[in-house]
């Protein structure tokens, strides 16, 4: 018979000891110990070949057949291209984020085109099927193809798999989901990564592909253990502000593409709105020549965006000035603000100092410091930035401006939306093509007088 014992797991880290603790001797966290039963009889199956290879035995690699990866397009490009060019055949896909961001819209909207030709299986734990219902029929999803199972118990759900043979599912969310043979409760980390193997075994077994919805706990983690995004083939996170309507589809980890690009949605009344061009509605309704006012161009994966950047200087009441920094890291700015009067002579000590960056994007890359100069000054100056006038650079202690990555792309971004007069890093003019060199006044700046002087 099989022996039962209790054990305690961290349900934070997924640490293990026979003996309970207040605090996880592993990750530090307070009373996250749960206890579990255990039966020292193996779950069943849980070691296999994977995919099609022959249990026990090692194959030479050129032995093995090359098969064409077989990827289904989704409909939505913006989530094939952060895919790595579609969903590939026995991949197992964690779509992570915020709740209410839009991970249950999103897949239901790939439901309807992946479900014209193939058969797909939409298991949910967390909606009725009359909410679901409800959803599609505003999404205007009306797939023949798409079946609806609201259930929670994972074994059901992969005997469905396995009798109904669907060509892709879609888990929602991996927290709802159960297996009864653990006596913990759903979303504890022993359920999690247990009906997280249970299914990943069905997919490469059947080379189904699965994608699994996962909820973020408070500090932005994947809640459940990190073992989770060690399991999967492909982690996406799904961000956005809450007072935008823009989404950001990013990809953590992809072992069928890279993890560079970046989807970019909008949240409309009738479900996500691929957004094909995000400078371009990132840049929507900037005013005209106002001061303390300049466009920033940063790489968000390998796509460059634009980004107003807005600073405000006004005369301080306070002994103490004010600083405010939104979108932009708030030490930085005090760095750049420094820079700029011992280096630039532009004082700023009596001054509250503001600095936004309009669209809700944030801009961590140091590529934006010219740029937030550049705002800074203007306001200061009252000097207009021109429209068509972009900057982008990183800015040193010394007040020089030193060279940033993929100037080509940044450049090109801010010609085809029509800037005529792009400032960047001297060191980056030799890396320019002769064409872009053409197409627009392209001036290389080596201090941050040079900036101002071309700028203002
Ligand atoms: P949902 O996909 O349920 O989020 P998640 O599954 O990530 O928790 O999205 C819910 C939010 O999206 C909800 O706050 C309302 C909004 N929404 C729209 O604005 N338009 C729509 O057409 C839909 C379906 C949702
Ligand atoms: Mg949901």
């Amino acid at each position: 018979m099989a022996k039962v014992k209790s054990i305690y797991v961290c349900q934070n880290c997924g640490y293990e000891n026979p003996k309970w603790y207040g605090k996880c001797p592993q990750c530090g966290e307070w009373d996250t110990m749960q206890e579990e039963v255990r039966s020292s009889e193996k779950p069943k199956a849980q070691a296999g070949g994977i995919g099609g290879g022959t249990r026990g035995v090692a194959q030479k690699l050129s032995e093995i057949e090359t098969v064409g990866e077989h990827r289904y397009q989704t409909g939505l490009s913006e989530f094939d291209r952060v895919l790595g060019g579609g969903i590939v055949k026995g991949s197992v896909v964690l779509l992570t984020g915020d709740p209410g961001i839009g991970k249950s819209t999103i897949l239901l909207q790939v439901c309807q085109t992946l479900g014209k030709e193939e058969k797909v299986l939409y298991a949910s734990g967390e909606e009725s099927p009359h909410q679901i219902k409800l959803r599609a029929d505003r999404l205007g999803v009306t797939s023949e193809n798409l079946s609806i199972m609201c259930e929670t118990d994972v074994e059901l759900i992969v005997e469905t798999i396995r009798s109904q043979k669907p060509d892709i599912v879609i888990i929602d969310s991996i927290q709802t989901m159960m297996l009864s043979e653990l006596s913990s409760s759903a979303g504890s980390i022993t359920q999690v990564r247990e009906c997280t193997n249970m299914l990943l075994r069905a997919a490469k077994g059947l080379d189904i592909p699965v994608i699994i919805v996962g909820h973020v706990n408070k500090d932005g983690n994947i809640a459940g253990p990190k073992v989770l995004e060690h399991i999967v083939d492909t982690v996406l996170y799904f961000e956005g502000e809450k007072n935008y309507s823009y989404r950001i589809l990013r990809a953590a980890k992809n072992r069928f593409g890279s993890t560079n690009e970046i989807g970019v949605f909008e949240m409309m009344d009738l479900g996500l709105r691929q957004v094909e061009n995000p400078s371009k509605m990132m840049l929507e309704g900037r005013p005209a020549n106002s001061s303390g006012s300049c466009v920033a161009c940063v790489m968000e994966g390998m796509r460059p965006i634009l980004a107003e950047v807005q600073g405000l200087a006004t005369s301080s009441n306070f002994g103490n000035p004010r600083r405010m920094a939104n979108g932009y890291d708030f030490n930085r700015l005090n760095v750049i603000l420094a820079v700029l009067e011992k280096r630039g002579g532009y004082y700023f000590s009596n001054m509250d100092v503001y600095l936004n960056v309009i669209g809700g994007i944030k801009l961590f890359e140091p590529a934006a410091d010219l740029s937030v100069a550049l705002s800074l000054v203007s306001s200061l100056k009252e000097a207009v930035v021109p429209d068509d006038v972009l900057a982008f650079g990183e800015i040193g202690l010394a007040g020089e401006v030193r060279s940033v990555g993929f100037c080509e792309q940044r450049v090109k971004e801010a010609i085809r939306l029509g800037f005529h007069k792009i400032i960047i890093p001297k060191d980056n003019l030799r890396h320019l093509s002769k064409e872009t060199l053409a197409s627009a006044e392209i001036i290389g700046v080596q201090y941050i007088s040079q900036a101002f002087q071309a700028a203002l």
